[in-house]
């Protein structure tokens, strides 16, 4: 059997114990050859590349590993898989991105609004780095891509790089609203067959089949209005995930057609959303003082110890089995179903073609055959025609240097809505994001 070379990216992430472990969890159904990490941060790669070389001692110990702070060197390697889960300027900048909205009254969100905007200039530069740098050496290597805010940096790359048909972006929201639904059905979500429309984090599903064809969306619809909805994982959720979902019943309530992804809570009902937010306390505080602490914690004990063994569980193992499970369909051709994001081309027939859409796709060894979605009714493409075009005004403000596009794409943000106000964010954005933005003239 093939082994595979594989390089994460941003391999200080408090995700990565969690792939690290799957990686074990799968080395039959998916051996590699090497792995090597490589992160900017020096410290938080080394605690979990100390943590890393225990875990595969003990788990996997025929894998030769290795993790760096070196790009060039860990991009010249020769490689299969590249997993992408970088976050440039960290959760410090993650903060300002929430902080800086809210003191305007605006939204603040990691991927939504204007702090999904400022992320977005920030990640574009580094992932544009990445592909220039990975395909010198590794023209047909997969680029599997996790950064985000994931529309906008899908976007930048297809304006950047057209010719290169082996990035895959693709987020784990659709999956884990999968995984509810199987919850909450009882039913594995795997054996699902979904349609599902729209943009990354702004998306509908409109079906879900089971095996012999039949759609139980109707029925999921009532079980949510009954009894509300919570994620798969809710005993281990944070109150701010919790509610995020709890929102599901009153947009399928107001929006019975479709089932809604949790992300458009904060474009449908931003005033009640901005309610509930803490200009001084943000999810980027929960995550610091939470998720973190306790991986890096548990990271530091193992390292202590010498031994996973009897130490502190460190991995979330859903959304690294899920990176997994993406790149087997591609690495053997499996053609499994996914809902990922790609270039639209006709698949919603009343949409522009070059939009990044996010649909249901059977994956292979040639990357995703999406499935036809159709045409789709007003209100969802009036909405999606917004936010489409927010998107890619970011995008063209990154790659012209343009404030007067940057500022179109804020105030065209459903929720920002005011020009006065996008002015002064975008402004007090320019000021906290220095070097990591391109000049906006
Ligand atoms: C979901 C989204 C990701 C996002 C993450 C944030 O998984 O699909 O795009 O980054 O949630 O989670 P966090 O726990 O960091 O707020
Ligand atoms: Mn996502």
């Amino acid at each position: 059997m093939k082994k595979f070379n594989i390089l994460i990216v941003g391999g200080g992430s408090t995700w990565t114990p969690g792939l690290l472990k799957s990686l074990c969890v799968r080395k039959d159904s998916f051996p590699i050859g090497k792995l090597t990490m490589v992160d900017v941060n020096e410290e938080r790669q080394a605690v979990i590349g100390e943590f890393a070389k225990i875990l595969f001692r003990e788990e996997y110990s025929e894998l030769e590993f290795e993790y760096t702070t070196d790009k060039q060197a860990a991009y010249a390697q020769k490689l299969d898989f590249v997993f992408v889960q970088m976050r440039t300027g960290g959760y410090g900048m993650r903060e300002q991105d929430e902080k800086i909205p809210l003191q305007h009254g605006v939204i603040g969100q990691e991927t939504c609004g204007p702090g999904g905007f400022a992320y977005g200039l920030r990640s574009i530069k580094d992932m544009a780095q990445l592909v220039t740098d990975v395909r010198e050496h590794n023209p047909k290597a997969w680029i599997l891509n996790y950064t985000n805010p994931a529309a906008i940096v899908a976007d930048a790359l297809q304006q950047l790089f057209p010719e290169d048909k082996r990035i895959l972006n693709i987020c784990d929201q659709p999956e884990n609203l999968l995984r509810s639904y199987g919850r909450l059905l009882e039913r594995d979500p795997r054996s699902f067959d979904p349609v599902y429309f729209g943009l990354n984090h702004f998306g509908w599903f409109t079906h879900l089949y089971d095996e012999s064809g039949n759609d139980l969306l109707p029925q999921l619809r009532d079980m949510i209005l009954d009894g509300g909805f919570r994620p798969v994982d809710y005993e281990q959720r944070d109150q701010s995930w919790l509610d995020t979902y709890a929102m599901v019943e009153q947009t399928v309530r107001d929006f019975p057609d479709y089932l809604p992804n949790t992300y458009l809570q904060y474009y449908l009902y931003p005033d009640k959303v901005l309610k509930k937010l803490d200009p001084s306390h943000t999810r980027a505080n929960e995550v610091m003082e939470g998720r973190e602490k306790r991986v890096f914690e548990a990271c530091h004990e193992v390292v202590d110890k010498g031994t996973t063994v009897g130490a502190s569980v460190v991995h979330n193992d859903a959304h690294g089995e899920f990176i997994l499970i993406v790149a087997e369909s591609i690495a053997y051709n499996k053609g499994d179903n996914f809902i990922v994001i790609i270039k639209n081309e006709g698949i919603i027939s009343n949409l522009p073609d070059d939009a990044m859409v996010e649909v249901a796709a059977s994956l292979t060894a040639n990357g995703p055959r999406p499935y036809a979605v159709g045409e789709i009714p007003v209100f969802y493409k009036g909405l999606i025609e917004g936010q489409y075009a927010y998107e890619r005004l970011t995008v063209e403000a990154y790659i012209e240097n343009s404030y007067q596009k940057a500022l179109q794409a804020l105030t065209l943000n459903r929720t920002v809505v005011s020009a006065q106000k996008a002015r002064e964010v975008l402004d007090a954005l320019i000021e906290a994001n220095g070097d990591f933005w391109p000049e906006l003239k």
